[in-house]
């Protein structure tokens, strides 16, 4: 039986795929060796089919004996860790949820509904490193994988709505915080006219009493347009791997253009986003959604009406689960050949531990 060192299995996307893996009766198909620093030498969870200690995470010893390493323990960990057991001679697989070796030419991004082929090709060839891609960046994929298989997206926007979760567990506590610290704010102000509450409780938000040690800004009851570092185009991080990670992934031989604005909203853990497509050519409406429809089995098209959009194509129907509805699809008044879009998907499933989950699963098979 392979052996399969997990490690980052406590945080927030280690937690989803450890979730994942028991859902779908995973453990029956290898063998786990769970990894920590701070818990090495105890006593694992009892999980089938799993080592009965916890190893050491940073021990190139203990690593080197696993023939997968799957980690969602951070950017640094994969800096620090990787080269060093690569230089030390080990020729395992490693699947990774952090970006650091996203980019790296002998690297591939792992989506398989939408580059099965490349992961094959590359497991083959002898490709070792796997790594899941932005979650954004995979959620768009996901929804509009119909017509970019159908190669008919000649550049797109895509303007984000992202979710405190993507920013990671801490932030997604504090703006519950901030929530609760406005919440009380309001209790205090209840027979209130509305703008002398507002009045209130913006004051509240601004004061340096707002919880905000970690986004650093007030998120509940406003929003950041700004996710990650600048780069030198003027593009946040976040909004640059849109086409530099989609184009690796499709594999495109011409560059699809994508750009736009990725802003972080008080949702919890669905991130959204919303569309501008220029199309190669006119395509008719039904064509198109017929398309999006077919794209993957996880998508749910939403029919561009009030009543369905309101209920299906909102993060608080879509958290916790692997759907991808994407709706409000419909011709934009700029020209028959733009397309407008929305859509949506868990960024810890589909937009973090899912990929990765399948790709271990890949390559065991
Ligand atoms: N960079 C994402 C975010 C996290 O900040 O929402 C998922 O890759």
């Amino acid at each position: 039986m392979k052996k399969v060192g997990i490690v980052g299995w406590r945080g927030m996307v280690g937690s989803v795929l450890m979730d994942r893996f028991k859902i779908e009766g995973d453990h029956k198909k290898f063998k786990s060796y769970l990894f920590s620093t701070s818990l090495k030498g105890e006593k694992a969870p009892d999980i089938e089919n799993t080592h009965e200690t916890v190893l050491d995470s940073e021990s190139l010893e203990e690593l080197s004996e696993m023939d997968f390493i799957i980690t969602c323990q951070g950017g640094d960990y994969t800096k620090a860790i990787h080269p060093k057991l690569r230089n030390a001679g080990w020729k395992g697989i490693w699947i990774d949820a952090a970006s650091a070796k996203r980019m790296d030419e002998e690297a591939i991004i792992v989506l398989d509904p939408l580059n099965r082929d490349q992961i094959e090709k590359g497991l083959n060839s002898g490709i070792k490193d796997f790594i899941g891609g932005n979650c954004t960046v995979s959620l768009m994929l996901m929804g509009l994988s119909g017509l970019f298989k159908e190669g008919l997206i000649e550049w797109m926007s895509s303007m984000t709505y992202q979710a405190a979760s993507g920013a990671g567990a801490k932030n997604m506590l504090e703006l519950l915080d901030q929530m609760q610290f406005i919440s009380n704010e309001y209790d205090n102000n209840k027979n209130a006219a509305a703008l002398l509450v507002e009045k209130e409780i913006q004051a509240k938000i601004n004061s340096s009493a707002f919880p905000q040690n970690n986004f650093g800004y007030p998120l509940a009851l406003s929003l950041l347009p700004w996710i990650d570092t600048k780069v030198e185009s003027g593009q946040s991080r976040e909004e640059w791997k849109a086409q530099v990670e989609a184009n690796k992934i499709l594999g495109t031989d011409k560059t699809i253009p994508i750009d736009g604005t990725c802003v972080r909203v008080g949702a919890l853990r669905c991130h959204s986003q919303a569309f501008t497509i220029k199309l190669k050519k006119s395509v008719d409406i039904e064509t198109i959604e017929s398309l999006i429809r077919e794209g993957n089995e996880w998508v749910e098209f939403v029919e561009n009406e009030k009543e369905t959009t309101l209920s299906k194509l909102t993060p608080a129907h879509v958290s916790g689960t692997l759907k991808i509805p994407v709706g409000r699809v419909r011709k934009m008044t700029l020209g028959d050949q733009f397309l407008n879009a929305f859509s949506i998907g868990d960024q810890l499933l589909w937009g973090a531990a899912e990929p990765l989950r399948r790709t271990l699963l890949m390559a065991i098979e």
